[in-house]
């Protein structure tokens, strides 16, 4: 069972080292355009095997994808980082051309892969690259979902003084600042949040998960890896354990949610092929609003990029 992790920066790295650790797989490339850094990367994961416990093989390559060959997952994380005072979406020139690149290089060696991204701006970018590997959509989706409901789970879990464990949560939408976390479909330990929390505070703690990405930013110069490189490997476990596990997840809509031609964030079963089943919620009028104002924004960017010349 191969892996590949395609880009060794803070997110690739971590999602490498998470899939190590919990021997979800018994072999990872890490890969890089950089030289020598993915196998330095891949060392330095490597030696812990003896100090963690774990059998799972890691190696790191320079570009060449050769070495990803029959990987059954592939995660993209290439592109670069947003900065202070940038949004997701003014990445999209540079990070679109690098996906474009590692997708063609990736299906190329692996034909029948399936395809998680992680590069900004996430639903673009899955876009781009379900586009440019002619992969079905069922096998080309992103990350987000995963780590937008942990963050917003972790903030209740502080404000409640809970357990994260015992937080259920749906969060739909464009991973930005449209997207729609779902109050109705967060319990804790099984007890609607409204119970546990007022309205207010409630919108605050959603207020914060929305802008969740951006205060890590603002802390540390650059964005998150610690919890993005830890849901795609989630995602990775789901698939390749074939776990039919319930995620909000970056997929390509042809009439659900009454949306078309479009990737956004919606609940999903993931499983050992891909996409397993798009879950259709019974959203009431105001959801459903807020979910088509993100979709809206989602789109613009899509646009971009399909005006963008090579
Ligand atoms: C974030 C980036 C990875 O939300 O999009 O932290």
């Amino acid at each position: 069972m191969k892996v590949s992790v395609i880009g060794a920066g803070n997110v690739g790295a971590t999602c490498a080292e998470v899939l190590a650790h919990h021997e979800i797989c018994n072999e990872i490339v890490l890969l890089d355009i950089k030289e020598n850094f993915a196998e330095g990367k891949a060392l330095d994961i490597w030696e812990t095997s003896a100090i963690n416990m774990y059998d799972t093989r890691i190696t790191g390559s320079t570009s060449d994808y050769s070495k990803t060959a029959d990987s059954e997952v592939v995660v993209i994380t290439s592109g670069l980082p947003r900065k202070p005072g940038m949004s997701r979406d003014d990445l999209i020139s540079t990070n679109a051309k690098i996906v474009k690149s590692v997708t063609e290089q990736v299906v190329r060696y692996s034909p029948n892969t399936i395809i998680v991204v992680v590069s900004n701006p996430l639903d673009v970018m899955t876009y781009c690259a379900y586009v440019n590997s002619r992969l079905p959509s069922t096998k080309v989706f992103g990350m987000a979902g995963i780590l937008d409901t942990g963050r917003y789970k972790a903030f209740l879990a502080d404000e409640l003084h809970v357990s994260p464990k015992d937080i259920q949560a749906v969060l739909m939408g464009g991973h930005g600042d449209t997207m729609v976390p779902l109050p109705r479909y967060t319990t804790i330990g099984g007890i609607p949040v409204t119970e546990l929390i007022k309205k207010d505070r409630l919108e605050q703690i959603i207020d914060r998960t929305k802008k969740g990405g951006g205060e890590i930013v603002n802390l540390l110069g650059t964005s998150a890896w610690y919890a993005p490189g830890s849901a795609a490997a989630q995602m990775v476990e789901a698939i390749v354990k074939d776990q039919k596990r319930v995620f909000p997840v970056c997929a390509l809509l042809n009439g659900e949610y009454g949306l078309r031609n479009i990737y956004l964030g919606v609940p999903v079963i993931l499983g050992k092929n891909g996409i397993e089943r798009i879950i259709e919620l019974k959203l009431n009028d105001d959801e459903m609003r807020l979910v088509n104002e993100s979709a809206k924004s989602v789109k613009e960017v899509m646009n971009v990029l399909d005006n963008m010349k090579d």
